[in-house]
């Protein structure tokens, strides 16, 4: 089959959206892009750079910094899925720490930093056929995506998933840690200026909560062949 789509998978933190992503992508050949690697790349630059100290993040100096800053996915075989590399280093383990996840939602504030990422996200899917999931692309980075998910599930499902991919990662961290962190995140994404967290008026929204890895999979792979033969 010649013809590509573009899927569009939003929704809130841990709610297992990569995981889909990962699922789809490999079954129809498509690409897969993770935007909020992007996100937790360009915030760990504004760590390692002392452009965040404690509570205090200086805006305007990691702005003038963005054209410095190189974001790139390469291939893992092995995995089977594009590992991200800030300034030619990959940061895919770094990027999933408790700390990148505890200002990242600040850093994804800015609006100059969305602007750079959404046009970078518009390139990398300008001739379809890719899975892309974040929050905001169905609704900001492609409006005309053939087919569009938002999935949600309750804090607590998602906590507990969250803790447990930390735990098999080794990241140190603790249930309460996490389940705050993603009760935190979900306010500051739903309620930024710009671009918030929202389902599109055209997407199918999935609670997963009651749903297996493999049932939703199955569940959204129906959806993606179908608009396939719009
Ligand atoms: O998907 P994630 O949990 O790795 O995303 C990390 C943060 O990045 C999330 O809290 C909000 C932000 N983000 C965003 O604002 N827009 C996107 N398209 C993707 C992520």
């Amino acid at each position: 089959m010649n013809k590509k789509i573009t899927i569009a998978i939003d929704g809130f933190s841990s709610t297992g959206k990569s995981t889909l992503a990962k699922q789809l992508a490999k079954a129809l050949g498509y690409v897969y892009v993770d935007t909020g690697a992007m996100y937790r790349a360009i915030t760990l630059y504004a760590m390692e750079h002392g452009f965040i100290v404690d509570e205090h993040i200086d805006t305007e100096g990691l702005i003038k910094r963005l054209p410095e800053i190189s974001l790139q996915f390469l291939f893992n075989p092995t995995l089977g899925y594009a590992e991200i590399y800030l300034n030619e280093h990959n940061v895919e383990h770094k990027i999933r720490s408790i700390e990148v996840s505890n200002q990242v939602s600040r850093i994804a504030e800015i609006s100059q930093v969305r602007a750079m990422l959404v046009n970078q996200q518009q390139h990398m899917g300008e001739n379809k056929g890719v899975v892309m999931d974040g929050r905001d692309i169905g609704t900001v980075v492609f409006p005309n995506a053939e087919l569009k998910l938002f999935m949600t599930a309750s804090p607590e499902t998602r906590a507990e998933r969250r803790f447990k991919e930390l735990q098999e990662k080794g990241h140190k961290a603790t249930y309460d840690e996490v389940l705050k962190n993603v009760q935190e995140r979900d306010y500051i994404d739903t309620h930024r200026k710009d671009s918030p967290l929202k389902k599109a008026d055209d997407a199918v929204e999935i609670d997963n909560s009651g749903l297996t890895i493999g049932e939703q999979y199955q569940k959204v792979l129906d959806m993606a062949r179908a608009a396939l033969q719009l």
